[in-house]
């Protein structure tokens, strides 16, 4: 081998050693950012949802002052005691997919049940409420289930009623930017403000459906207008919605807190 090809080899050779010191440097470097801005875009997300949300105020200050969350056993809807939180339920780093995964916190979901086609969820749900004067304005709920291509993740909030829809939010979504994408369109999004999830018996109700909701049905407070050319997210999304609203949901906490107001 010439010395000219050793040393063009081992230039080549130095030169691909710094660069990958240099991207697992910045790859490291960059994660408790990345963790942060991921941090940040939840509490912007759980603002937004709650009607908190305004440009340029300071996330974690709004947040602080207006938002309680809690974790609550989602088979009874009992608010879990700060003593029995751990690494993996806890307030400051509640990861859904985490806890879902964890043998201690987690459990399958039996097939048929299963209509947002996540396999595992929580036993324990981290949800946030709005207080105003030491009172709950709002309940916002994580919810998630998937679409066409991807699980979706989001937040819908009811009213102090606890059948008003207050807003929704997707703030983790893979589907296709224009159509299934749209769960994101704010002219959408607005579309469920104001909605009934339940009846007044306590039956849930809420629907999306693939047409346009008619407004002179008397189901049409219970309906939300499916997406254009997306009739395969909008099953998603109305079924992770009716999932997580309903008995194997939230329904047992919600019925709890009717109890607790009546
Ligand atoms: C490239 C591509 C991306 C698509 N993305 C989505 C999507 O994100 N969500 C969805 O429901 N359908 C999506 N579709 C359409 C579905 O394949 C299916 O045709 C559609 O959901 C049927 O809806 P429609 O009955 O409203 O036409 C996509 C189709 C193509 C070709």
């Amino acid at each position: 081998m010439s010395s000219s090809f050793k040393n063009t080899l081992l230039v080549a050779f130095s030169i691909c050693f710094i660069a990958s010191i240099l991207v697992a440097t910045a790859a490291v470097g960059l994660k408790p950012i990345q963790e942060e801005n991921k941090k940040a875009d939840l509490l912007k997300n759980i603002l937004t949802v709650g009607g908190l949300y305004k440009e340029g105020e300071d996330i974690n200050k709004v947040y602080e002052e207006n938002i309680t969350p809690e974790i609550i056993e989602l088979k009874t809807g009992e608010v879990l005691p700060k003593e029995k939180f751990d690494k993996i339920v806890n307030l400051e780093d509640f990861d859904i997919l985490t806890v879902a995964n964890s043998k201690k916190w987690g459990k399958d979901i039996p097939g048929d049940k299963d209509i947002a086609k996540i396999k595992r969820m929580p036993k324990y749900m981290i949800i946030y409420k709005v207080m105003k004067n030491d009172k709950v304005e709002k309940y916002i709920l994580p919810i998630y289930g998937k679409g066409l291509w991807s699980t979706m993740f989001a937040f819908i909030s009811l009213g102090k009623d606890l059948h008003t829809i207050e807003g929704i939010s997707f703030y983790d979504q893979g589907e296709t930017p224009g159509l299934g994408g749209e769960v994101e369109n704010p002219k959408w999004k607005k579309i469920w403000i104001g909605k009934q999830a339940y009846d007044t018996n306590g039956n849930l109700k809420i629907r999306v459906i693939k047409r346009k909701v008619d407004p002179k049905s008397p189901e049409a407070k219970y309906e939300v207008d499916g997406l254009s050319g997306a009739t395969l997210t909008t099953r998603g999304v109305n079924n992770l919605v009716r999932f997580w609203l309903g008995d194997d949901g939230y329904g047992p906490y919600i019925k709890k807190l009717h109890g607790e107001n009546s």
